[in-house]
């Protein structure tokens, strides 16, 4: 056999997927209600101000919102450097690229990896595939030097892919993974690790602010925690699985009354998901409970009733986390309301295990701690 190994697994990032249904070149409207925020606030501010954290070896990387379905930004591979829009995904692990190797129709618009062109390009015999519940890829692993913006990982194992299926209608030219080692390609150090492993970064943390404007606002930074992106205080949760950004949640409600994780549950925040995934019956009960109709895949809910929708409210760690209408319900351009809330693809529900998107995260700044294993949370600014 020509190739060292095969490498399959992984279950991972819900749908980094473009929604046919709402695909549209104008904005969603901002959509953050203020006085929920306000009132968590209030419960949970301290004015002392953070800057303890202030480091030189922090690095701030842009971020586009796709349609407040993706947020990408760009990265460069080889030298000379080729430019590639990724999703800075923390529900997988590694750094993969569409490729000159590849030969389905989904490459035909994308931006493809050429490795003759890159004079630091080193090859490696070696497969990879990765299964989304979306979509897979597969392909050959490759080092070159990778770039996002000022850091400069030289070495960086990454896939070319070659067959991927489930990506034509994405915005991105790659994935760059930022879960656990335990998710990653045998025997390859992630983008992360080497930022850390090279002395590039000093903290081995990142974080995310995710805006709902366009082409401004939205970063992710690594090596440190720039305090001026949330409010009040960091909430410290500890990861309990040390794969994913996973943690325990208490208990879910909507109006005073549990909704679910009755026993406590399981919640993953991914930075590649758009909305908030749930269980198949408890995701059913809540369009119920909001008087969701359904139309295909997709919930609709007359938005005349969304001011009066409660909000719905994760308590984490003994810190409640509100997610009101507005964030939970997307209003189309064309003025039809639709539920952010989404059916897990995966069909193993043991145990209860909700996924935290972009819906979630843009409400709060997320903090993913490597070297306590613990997440940060805090109201987004
Ligand atoms: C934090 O910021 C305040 C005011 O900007 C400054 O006086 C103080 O020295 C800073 N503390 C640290 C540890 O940088
Ligand atoms: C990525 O690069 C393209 C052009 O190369 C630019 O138009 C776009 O604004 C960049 N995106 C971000 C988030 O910086
Ligand atoms: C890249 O180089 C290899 C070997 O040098 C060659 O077989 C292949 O055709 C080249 N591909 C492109 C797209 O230039
Ligand atoms: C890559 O994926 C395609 C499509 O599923 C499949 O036909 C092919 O056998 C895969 N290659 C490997 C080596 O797994
Ligand atoms: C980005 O947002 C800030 C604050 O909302 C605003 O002042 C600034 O003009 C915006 N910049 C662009 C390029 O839209
Ligand atoms: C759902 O519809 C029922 C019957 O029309 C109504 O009584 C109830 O108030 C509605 N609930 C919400 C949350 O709008
Ligand atoms: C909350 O997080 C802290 C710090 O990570 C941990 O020590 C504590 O046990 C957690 N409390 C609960 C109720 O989970």
């Amino acid at each position: 056999m020509k190739w060292l190994g095969i490498l399959g697994l992984l279950a991972l990032s819900e749908c980094l997927v473009i929604i046919p249904l709402r695909k549209s070149n104008t904005l969603r409207e901002p959509l953050r209600e203020k006085n929920l925020l306000t009132n968590f606030l209030e419960e949970n501010m301290d004015d002392r101000s953070q800057n303890e954290t202030d480091d030189p070896k922090m690095y701030l990387h842009p971020l586009g919102n796709h349609e407040d379905l993706a947020y990408l930004g760009n990265i460069t591979i080889g030298t000379p450097p080729q430019e590639f829009r990724v999703v800075f995904d923390t529900g997988s692990a590694d750094l993969w690229v569409f490729s000159i190797y590849c030969s389905s129709p989904a490459c035909r618009a994308k931006k493809l990896f050429n490795p003759n062109l890159s004079r630091t390009f080193q090859h490696k015999r070696q497969r990879f595939e990765i299964i989304y519940s979306c979509g897979s890829v597969n392909g050959t692993i490759g080092y070159d030097t990778v770039r996002i913006g000022n850091l400069v990982n030289m070495h960086q194992a990454f896939g070319l892919s070659k067959w991927q299926n489930g990506f034509e209608d994405t915005p991105f030219d790659g994935i760059l993974g930022l879960a656990y080692p335990s998710l990653a390609f045998e025997r390859t150090t992630l983008v992360f690790d080497n930022l850390k492993r090279q002395g590039i970064i000093s903290q081995p943390v990142f974080a995310f602010y995710l805006s709902d404007q366009k082409d401004n606002g939205s970063v992710v930074m690594f090596g440190g925690v720039d305090h001026s992106y949330h409010k009040g205080e960091l909430k410290w949760v500890p990861v309990s699985q040390t794969h994913l950004w996973q943690m325990t949640m208490n208990r879910i409600t909507m109006d005073r009354m549990v909704i679910g994780c009755f026993n406590g549950c399981q919640a993953i925040l991914d930075t590649g998901t758009s909305l908030l995934l749930g269980p198949p019956r408890l995701v059913r009960n809540i369009h119920k409970l909001i008087n969701g109709t359904r139309l295909g895949e997709e919930y609709m809910i007359p938005c005349s009733s969304v001011a009066q929708l409660p909000a719905f409210t994760l308590n984490i760690n003994g810190t409640d986390y509100p997610v009101p209408a507005e964030a939970y319900i997307w209003k189309s351009p064309q003025g039809i309301c639709f539920s952010n809330f989404r059916v897990q693809s995966d069909p193993s529900d043991e145990p209860e295990t909700w996924i935290l998107g972009d819906v979630f995260l843009r409400l709060y700044f997320s903090v993913y701690d490597r070297g306590n294993n613990r997440i940060g949370l805090a109201p987004a600014v």
